[in-house]
Formats: structure tokens, C-alpha cells, sequence
């Protein structure tokens, strides 16, 4: 039985044809829907995020060659994960909000809330973590900030996107608890609680199944098991096949311009095989989020005044980006106290490391802000007028070293000396389009940092990377300072912790291992792009470590400050949990500053399934809370756990559930630093613990493809990249056809003119071609319709299977 929609817009669809319904289902260009001035429909501007906003004036490319609109540039995900701050992402988020405003930007496409299953990740540092909760509260806080200024947000990449390499056409394939419990745990919070506007749905495929056309996610996860409202828009050039994609219940394709299924989908209408209600939905959806965001504008303009692009205070939103860097970097050691450093009658202090003059401080790709100003670590030390001495010690090119910027810091270190040494990646070494090759610095600086460490013994290292990084003089040093991607303020915030202006209060969400080699992924991860298997499962960071007692370098969640914290008093609300209940246990606590100076602390919460046996986690984080304390001050935490909390995703019944039993609720101050215990009963199913292979029981050395196989109940099936190519090929599939040699040669030409970067050393240059190379065909089409015309694209796939008259033809018929 066919069941009647009820449709806000209905009037005005029904005065709609159904080529403008269609029209109105992708967008007008890179950033704007379509505007129908004879329906009065506005359009509106969509524009990156999420750590600043990304506008580009119409016709601009998308992936952050050509500058945007100058913005503030916050720190990326990376670190403000690290705050475990939901209140501050949403300040942050409502600043942004507040520049989307002043440059008439209706939705900001952010956050990402991938779950970083792989340190090498190249897009981890606009990621938060490793963990769910921890990804989707913070996410949860940036959605409000920005949607309190009536601005939408875009929750991505929707599902399972946690590589970049062939990001367009690998297969993720996870159990499904896996999926459950980890990977979309981390969009139900935020579309629960926080409601964005729109969810942009991923490139890749799931179990075969391209993202954006997946039923079971899109409709049955996303649409009805978290009740997602809102636009579901596809990520850029994402879609695959509209017809199928508006039958699962996506409903706006980005960016626009090309027109490419227009036709197809209005034969699939006319033909009865779709039927028109899928589409006036998508328009229906579309329809409120265009007059939604418009009219949520003319409210706050009502409150604010007028605004423009000069409306912005800089200055405040300056001073911001730096409270969010420095309440958000990570001390990970401190040896003898060696930090914080004395302002008057300090020691000498020498610099070194080319990002202490130029830092990284945001990664490279389609969230690449351009920054009002940035501020260096140089520039911190000079505006409190530190005095200090500055050698660049090694460059950030991986050719041949110039030993000469090594000698002539070590020549200058004298044995009380205190050495800044400023690390990190180079921007090539970690970018949106490619994963990293390996996750050790350049050699250069490892080498600087040990030698160091030889001629004098109070080294601070201050790291630069949007992800963990091999640390092979850790036991060497004195302190490490992790300031991830710190943000345009990054120097200034850096400055005020070193010099104990503030307490370090920043704490890791993700572990860092020892060596890449123990992670549980390091013989998969990047070996095949296509199939990829999840064979890990649920163990995932320290969900992995702490199962298998491994040993890491340091833990998620820890993080250090200059005080103590005492904890004490643990009780709980109740004493049992059941499923049919839906009430909150609380967790009360007592945290006392027993240190000398005022401090933030965040305690985290963990639960511990007390019977063990089975595919289950050690432990895992579910509540925290950050709380600031003066020197002696004591304030009781309560955090709330709802049955839900407890509940986790049963193979064999598909759905979550309470086991039977009980758990052990933990409460540290990081995942191996916990100070108190108490247990809570649990009624409900009884565990099943035969059906997994023994690998998931207790995970030692490497899952094969085989217990994976055995795990998810099916065959990994091949997918097929050789002859014959179809628009679903990739340049980088079909270049060593024979024939194709020219074509590429003429290719590599219009992509230089296209991006207007010419020097194929330039880092853009890399970006831009490895994301060129590895596009199908037919998504080169979506987002650059102008310059690879589907005929266009048609006569290569022609010409690539040496098929010379029917490309000819194309090129001359040029449909
Ligand atoms: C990215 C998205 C981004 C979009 C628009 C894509 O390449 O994956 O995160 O929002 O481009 O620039």
C-alpha cells in the first residue's frame, strides 16, 4: 500500500514542472542551490568549514587552490578534540556562524566526524578521534554553536570514510557491529541531539554499495533508526546513480552545473520505474532548508544589524582561536618539571625548527582556510618579549639535508641551555586526496632532535602534526608539547602554556603507539584500496590496545598539567540497569586541585563489561567532564549515563541491546590512568560467546582475511579495474593503456591551466593531481563539467579501450 506524504511545500511543488523539481535536486555551481526567481525560491550558499569558513565568490574551485574569502582560521578538529570542551567547539561554532552571517553563507560544510581508525589517515587532523562519544559530543557542541546564528551545518562524511587513498572507489567492509558501535555511534549523537540541517553522504562504497546510494544507511540507520530530517547532500562529485540515490533518500546533489542525470531521471519517472513521490520529498526537504536558512538569517540580522564581510571583529575572534589552541594542546611529558619556563632570570633559551618561523597550522584540501593573520611561536615569544635565540636547524623539503642548519645550532648549545625544538610534517606529508606513506618525521629531525638531546639535557619538543607521530627520542627529551594543527593564534597559545600563564589542560583523543607496527591495522591499512576489510573490528585505538595489553607510548586521554587532581567519593544514582527502562544513572565524584596553581581537568568515564568473554571491548569512554579548579578549591561532577549508554550492537539479534551481567564504571583522569571503580548490574540478554572466531575473542598478532570473512558472515568479492574501462574507471586505472599516453599528456596540461598551478613541486599541484588521478570519469564530470563534458569523458573511456571510431563519433556528436 502506497503511503500519502505529507509535504510543507505541497502547494508550491505542485506548481512546480518536473524538469525545475529535478533542476532544483543539484546545485546551481560549486556553492550555490538553484534560484527560481518566477516560484520565489532563493538560492543559497553552502561553503566549507569546519575549523573557519571557506567562502569562495562565485565560480571559484573547490578544493581550496584559489583563496577563499579572508576568515578565521581555528584550530582543525585534530586539536580541538583535545579540549574534551563541549561548551568551547560551541563558542567556536558560533563564531564561525557569526562570520557565515557576515558573508551570507547559509551552510557550513562541517563537522567531520570520521573515526580515525589509522594514525595514517590523511585527513585525520580534521577528524576528532578514535573513540564515538568523545567525536560525537564535541561535533554535538560546534552543530549548536553554528546553528544558534540560524547558519546549517553538514555532518560528514556519511559513512565509513576512514582513508583517503582511492577515497572514491574503496569498499568499506566491517561487521556490522562494528559499524554499530563505533563508526556510525559517532553521527547518532550529534543527529539526535544537535539536529544539523544536512548530512553529506561519502564517496566510497559500503559492502559494495556507494554511500550515497545506500539504502540501509541512508534510509534505514540514518533517516529512521537516528530520525534524521534534514537535506542529505552528496559529498562533491560523490553521486553515482541518482535514480537509486533519490529512491534511498538522498536529496541534493553537489556541486552543480552538469546536469548529468537529469535525464535519466526524468525517463525512470516517465517510465514508472521511480516514482515522482521520491522526488518531491527531496524537493520538499530542500525547499525547507533554503527558506529555513533565509528566514533564520532575517532573525538574527534582526538582533545583530546589518552585516558584511568587515563585520567581523578579528581581533575577538583572534583571541578565541587561541583560548581553543591552548585549552586544547597536549603536554605529553614533563620530566623534573621542566615546563613551565621562567619569564625573568630564565636560563638561555634557543630556538630551533623551521614551523617555530612558519607553522603548519592547518592541514591541506577542501577545509583550507585563508587566515586573517597567523602568529609563529617567534612571534608568541616576541610579544611577551622573551628573549631567545633562533636557528632554523633543518628545512621542510625531504631532499638532500642541509647539514650546514644542523651544525650551526649545535655549535651554539651550551649544556644549561633550554632548547625549543619545533617538529612536525611538512604539509606534503599529510593532505585531504592521499594518506600518509608512514607516520616517522622526516628523518632530518629526528636526527636534529637526538643529537640535541646529546649536548643538553632540557629539550622541549613542540609538535606540528594533524596526527600521531613516531617519537623515537621521547625517553631522550625532556618535555613534548603536542600542539597538533594549532590554528592561526597557535604561536601566542603555545607561548602562554610554556610560560605557565595557563595550565596545560589539553588531553589526547587518540593513542599514540609505540611504533606504527603494533597498531592493529599497520599490515592492511593502505595495502589494498579496494576491498578494504575492517578485520580489526570493534578493536580500534585503544579499544585494540587495552585488549591485547599492549603496551603504547602515550595512552588516549592523557594529557598533563602543572597541578595535581585528587579523586574521590565515587557513588552512583542506582545500583541496577534495565533494558525496558529508560532511566539515567548518575555518576557522582569529588575532584580536588591538590596542586599549586589553578588548573582544568577533564575526568573521563569508561565502562567495563564485567563479563569479558566474547567479542567485546575492554572498556570504553562514555561520559567525561572538564571542570576548572583554583589551588585547594574541591567541586563535586555528576555525569549522566542513560541505558542506552550501556547498550551494545548483537550480531546475532541486529540490534543493540543490555546484556545480562553488569558493568564497572571507571573514572580517570586518561584510559590508563584510572582512579576510581564502583559496579553497576545489568539486566538483560545473555551474552552470545561462541559465534566469533578466536581472534575477536582475544586479539593476538593480526586477524586474517579469513577470520574476517568468518566474522561478517561473507565473501570479500573483487571488485574490477582492468579492461573494460567505463566512466566508473579512474585516470590512474586506465593510464598505462597504450593509447592513452597522449591523452594524459593533454590531461596533465588542463589540469595545470584549470588550478592555475603550474609547478608540478608545488604542494597544491600534488593535491589537486592525486585527487585528478584517482576520480572516476564520471564524478570528473560532476565537478568539472565544464572542463571534462560527459561527451568528453566518454571519448577518453573510448579512446583508453582503443575504441578510436566510437570516441571520434562522440567528440562529433558531442552529447
Ligand atoms: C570534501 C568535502 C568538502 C567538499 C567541498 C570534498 O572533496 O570531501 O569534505 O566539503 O569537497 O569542498
Amino acid at each position: 500500500m502506497e503511503v500519502k506524504m505529507v509535504l510543507k511545500y505541497q502547494n508550491l511543488i505542485s506548481s512546480m514542472s518536473l524538469e525545475e523539481k529535478i533542476r532544483l535536486s543539484s546545485g546551481k555551481d560549486n556553492w550555490r542551490t538553484v534560484e527560481m526567481k518566477h516560484l520565489e525560491i532563493p538560492k543559497i550558499t553552502l561553503s566549507d568549514g569546519p575549523h573557519g569558513l571557506r567562502h569562495q565568490e562565485e565560480g571559484e574551485d573547490h578544493l581550496g587552490i584559489n583563496d577563499s574569502n579572508p576568515a578565521t582560521c581555528f584550530p582543525p578538529a585534530c586539536l580541538t578534540a583535545a579540549s574534551f570542551d563541549e561548551d568551547l567547539l560551541y563558542e567556536m561554532g558560533k563564531a564561525i556562524g557569526y562570520e557565515a552571517l557576515c558573508q551570507n553563507v547559509q551552510v557550513v560544510l562541517g563537522p567531520g566526524v570520521n573515526i580515525k581508525r589509522n594514525p595514517l589517515c590523511g585527513r585525520n587532523f580534521e577528524y576528532f578521534s578514535e573513540d564515538p562519544c568523545l567525536s560525537s559530543r564535541l561535533a554535538t557542541g560546534w552543530v549548536r554553536g553554528v546553528q544558534s546564528m540560524g547558519v546549517g551545518t553538514s555532518l560528514k562524511h556519511f559513512a565509513m570514510n576512514n582513508q583517503e587513498n582511492n577515497r572514491m572507489k574503496s569498499d568499506s567492509l566491517a561487521d556490522r557491529k562494528t559499524m554499530h558501535d563505533i563508526y556510525l555511534k559517532a553521527f547518532e549523537g550529534p543527529v539526535r541531539d544537535a539536529k544539523p540541517y544536512t548530512v553529506m553522504a561519502s564517496y566510497n562504497l559500503i559492502d559494495g554499495v556507494y554511500a550515497c546510494e545506500h539504502p540501509y544507511l541512508l534510509r534505514d540507520v540514518l533517516r529512521k533508526k537516528f530520525g534524521f530530517e534534514g537535506v542529505l547532500v552528496t559529498d562533491w562529485g560523490a553521486m553515482n546513480d541518482k535514480v537509486k540515490s533519490l529512491q534511498a533518500g538522498l536529496d541534493l546533489e553537489m556541486p552543480g552545473g552538469a546536469m548529468y542525470f537529469d535525464e535519466e531521471v526524468k525517463e525512470a519517472i516517465g517510465s514508472e520505474k521511480m516514482d515522482v513521490s521520491h522526488l518531491d520529498q527531496t524537493v520538499d526537504r530542500i525547499l525547507e532548508l533554503v527558506f529555513r536558512t533565509r528566514n533564520s538569517r532575517e532573525e538574527v540580522l534582526s538582533e545583530y544589524g546589518p552585516l558584511d564581510k568587515e563585520s567581523v571583529d578579528r581581533e575577538k575572534h583572534h583571541e578565541l582561536a587561541r583560548r581553543v589552541a591552548r585549552e586544547s594542546m597536549v603536554l605529553l611529558k614533563n620530566e623534573d618539571g621542566i615546563l613551565p619556563l621562567e619569564k625573568e632570570n630564565a636560563p638561555r633559551i634557543l630556538v630551533t625548527g623551521v614551523l617555530a618561523e612558519k607553522p603548519r597550522y592547518q592541514g591541506a584540501g577542501s577545509s583550507h582556510i585563508n587566515p586573517y593573520k597567523v602568529t609563529s611561536l617567534l612571534d608568541g615569544l616576541d610579544g611577551r618579549q622573551i628573549p631567545y635565540k633562533y636557528y632554523q636547524g633543518y628545512s621542510l623539503t625531504d631532499g638532500v639535508p642541509d647539514e650546514s642548519l644542523k651544525e650551526e645550532i649545535l655549535s651554539a648549545v651550551e649544556e644549561d641551555d633550554i632548547i625549543l625544538v619545533a617538529a612536525g610534517l611538512p604539509d606534503e606529508y599529510e593532505s585531504e586526496g592521499f594518506d600518509r606513506a608512514h607516520m616517522r618525521l622526516p628523518k632530518q629531525q629526528d636526527d636534529l632532535i637526538m643529537k640535541l638531546t646529546k649536548k643538553s639535557r632540557k629539550v622541549v619538543v613542540l609538535l606540528y602534526a594533524g596526527a600521531p607521530v613516531e617519537m623515537p627520542w621521547a625517553d631522550a627529551v625532556s618535555a613534548i608539547f603536542n600542539l597538533y594543527l594549532p590554528g592561526q593564534a597557535g604561536g601566542e597559545a603555545a607561548v602562554d602554556l610554556l610560560f605557565g600563564e595557563y595550565s596545560p589542560s589539553g588531553k589526547l583523543p587518540e593513542t599514540i603507539p609505540l611504533r606504527y607496527e603494533n597498531h592493529p591495522t599497520s599490515e592492511i591499512f593502505g595495502v589494498d584500496n579496494y576491498e578494504v576489510e575492517y578485520r580489526e573490528g570493534i578493536y580500534v585505538g585503544y579499544r585494540y590496545f587495552d585488549k591485547a595489553e599492549k603496551e603504547v607510548l602515550f595512552p588516549f586521554g592523557h594529557g598533563l598539567s602543572y597541578t595535581a587532581f585528587q579523586y574521590q567519593d565515587l557513588s552512583l544514582s542506582r545500583k541496577e540497569i534495565r533494558m525496558e527502562e529508560e532511566e539515567e544513572v548518575t555518576v557522582s565524584f569529588r575532584l580536588r586541585n591538590t596542586g599549586p596553581v589553578e588548573g582544568k581537568e577533564t575526568a573521563q568515564l569508561y565502562l567495563e563489561r564485567v563479563n569479558q568473554e566474547g567479542y567485546v571491548v575492554k572498556k570504553s569512554l562514555k561520559g567525561f567532564s572538564k571542570i576548572s579548579l583554583k589551588p585547594g578549591e574541591e567541586k563535586n561532577i555528576e555525569i549522566r549515563l542513560r541505558t542506552e549508554d550501556f547498550c551494545e550492537y548483537d550480531l546475532n539479534l541486529e540490534k543493540e541491546v543490555l546484556y545480562e551481567g553488569g558493568y564497572r564504571i571507571h573514572i580517570g583522569a586518561s584510559s590508563r590512568d584510572l582512579r576510581l571503580t564502583t559496579e553497576i548490574k545489568s539486566t538483560g540478554i545473555q551474552p552470545d560467546m561462541a559465534t566469533v572466531p578466536e581472534y575477536y575473542r582475544k586479539p593476538e598478532g593480526k586477524p586474517s582475511s579469513r577470520d574476517f570473512e568468518m566474522l561478517k558472515g561473507t565473501r570479500v568479492r573483487k571488485i574490477q579495474t582492468g579492461k573494460p574501462y567505463t566512466v566508473d574507471h579512474t585516470l590512474y586505472e586506465m593510464k598505462d593503456a597504450l593509447q592513452m599516453r597522449i591523452v594524459m599528456r593533454i590531461l596533465k596540461r588542463m589540469l595545470a591551466g584549470a588550478t592555475g598551478v603550474k609547478d608540478e613541486n608545488d604542494n597544491a599541484y600534488k593535491v589537486v593531481y592525486s585527487m585528478f588521478m584517482h576520480t572516476p570519469i564520471k564524478r570528473l564530470s560532476l565537478l568539472s563539467p565544464d572542463k571534462m563534458p560527459k561527451y568528453l569523458g566518454e571519448s577518453i573511456v573510448h579512446i583508453a579501450n582503443g575504441e578510436f571510431l566510437k570516441a571520434a563519433k562522440k567528440a562529433r556528436d558531442k552529447k
